[in-house]
């Protein structure tokens, strides 16, 4: 028994020395490439996608169908005929596309139906969260104006922005955007990459909310990072965030060669990030991050997931967690394409992971990504932070402090930072 016990603690002690001496190479590797960031061109699947998108309200969705027919077949196969909100609504969707149109194109009708119709019509209704019942009313609506735009914002760096930081925000978080702004989310072109940054945000929630839109313009004009759509930012809106900024992407930044789509509370390593964008394959859409696979909906009423069951009935896509993915920026027109025939959904990264099944693209896990944080002894270790690609969350004077550590020549690190561990994500 002693014996065996020996063994196997020389086994592992060996297979832990082989993996220190692989990722020592594999990091070797991974800097050398980070030092020349090579600018990586776009060929051949730029031609198997849809042709032009200009202007992309014009695609017949026939020829959406016809594209994608095998993904959306196996993406419908995969969503219960249930009786159930968001299913109903999705099978009408199908239905419309099979005969070549788009189930509800009043999108510029708001509220798209009457509280009293609805309740009659959805089961538990009256029972509903408010932000339940404000997303089903408001549901239809996509269409909202920009406030604050920054239509230069590509176009400075001659169209060839490498990477495109969109980070959702709210008009309050002012220190978070400035730590962001500060480090990690720094605009330049490190290595010839351009990288820009903007912040989404809707305007400031509720009516009794403080009046933020003379500081937020204010903010606009001294930094030129700022977004700002007519609707109120509240988490079940975020679905709606994306859809706009995907359309500011096709109208201000279309030759973007990748989105970061992220949080204003994460860190994000992005000399890392650069070292690995220029080592994909470009002729592959990327759609990458911390993948959650199995994953279904939350039935406990006090979540702010939840997700009743009169609301949708199913398992979920497997999808990158929203505290921050990347994904390629030429998929951003097929994901706009194809997100008027995928009903909203109030949760945004489940959202994005149902459209990207549609297209038939499934997320690639990426072990850098840590969007429900590492294990507690690690989250102020910079050696650790230095291995990562992204980690949620941080306040803002942890980031300034972890970016002036990770970025800092002089920093040495040992074996063990090599290795993080993620934590579990809560309950799912
Ligand atoms: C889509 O695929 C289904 C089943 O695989 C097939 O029956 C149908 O004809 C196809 N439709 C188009 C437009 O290609
Ligand atoms: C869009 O949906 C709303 C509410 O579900 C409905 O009242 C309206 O008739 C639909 N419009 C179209 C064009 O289908
Ligand atoms: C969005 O609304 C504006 C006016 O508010 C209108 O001019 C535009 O055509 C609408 N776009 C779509 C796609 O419905
Ligand atoms: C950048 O793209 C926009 C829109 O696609 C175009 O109007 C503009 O001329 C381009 N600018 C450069 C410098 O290529
Ligand atoms: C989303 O924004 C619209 C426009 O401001 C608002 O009417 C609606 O209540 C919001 N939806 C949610 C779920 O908060």
């Amino acid at each position: 028994m002693k014996r065996r016990m020996n063994i196997s603690r020389c086994l592992s002690i060996a297979t832990a020395l082989l993996t220190l001496v692989a990722l020592k190479a594999y990091i070797e590797w991974t800097t050398e490439q980070e030092e020349r960031y090579p600018m990586p061109h776009i060929t051949r699947w730029q031609s198997v996608s849809i042709p032009p998108f200009q202007p992309f309200e014009e695609i017949p969705p026939s020829l959406v169908y016809h594209r994608f027919n095998a993904s959306l077949q196996q993406f419908r196969h995969s969503i219960p005929r249930a009786k159930a909100y968001w299913n109903d609504k999705q099978y009408k969707n199908f239905r419309a596309l099979e005969e070549g149109s788009v189930a509800n194109a009043s999108w510029n009708k708001c509220p798209s139906a009457k509280v009293e119709e609805l309740a009659t019509k959805i089961k538990h209704f009256n029972s509903y969260p408010e932000l339940y019942k404000n997303f089903i009313l408001y549901g239809d609506c996509r269409n909202y104006s920009l406030l604050i735009n920054e239509p230069r914002k590509c176009a400075d760096t001659k169209n060839n922005t490498f990477l495109l930081l969109a980070i959702k925000s709210v008009p309050g978080n002012f220190a978070a955007r400035q730590a962001v702004r500060d480090t990690w989310g720094q605009e330049g072109e490190p290595g010839g990459l351009a990288i820009r940054t903007v912040f989404l945000l809707g305007t400031a929630e509720g009516r009794f909310g403080p009046h933020l839109q003379h500081l937020v313009h204010f903010e606009s004009r001294s930094f030129g990072d700022i977004l700002m759509w007519d609707f109120e930012d509240t988490f079940f809106n975020l679905t709606l965030k994306d859809s706009l900024f995907l359309h500011w992407t096709l109208d201000y930044c279309r030759h973007v060669r990748f989105i970061l789509k992220g949080d204003d509370d994460v860190f994000i390593n992005t000399p890392k990030v650069l070292g690995y964008l220029s080592s994909v394959d470009v002729n592959k859409p990327l759609y990458t991050g911390q993948v959650m696979s199995n994953a279904s909906p939350f039935r406990f009423q006090k979540s702010k997931y939840y997700v009743p069951e009169s609301f949708y009935v199913g398992p979920y896509p497997a999808y990158a967690g929203g505290g921050g993915y990347i994904f390629s920026g030429l998929l951003a027109p097929l994901l706009l394409l194809i997100s008027q025939h995928v009903a909203f959904y109030p949760i945004d990264d489940v959202y994005t992971g149902l459209c990207f099944q549609a297209l038939g693209i499934p997320p690639q896990p990426h072990a850098g990504f840590m969007t429900f944080d590492i294990a507690e002894k690690d989250r102020e270790d910079p050696c650790v932070h230095s291995q990562l690609l992204l980690v949620h969350r941080r306040s803002p004077r942890q980031t300034l402090h972890l970016w002036k550590q990770i970025t800092d020549p002089k920093l040495r690190c040992g074996p063990e930072a090599l290795n993080p561990q993620p934590e579990k994500p809560p309950g799912f």
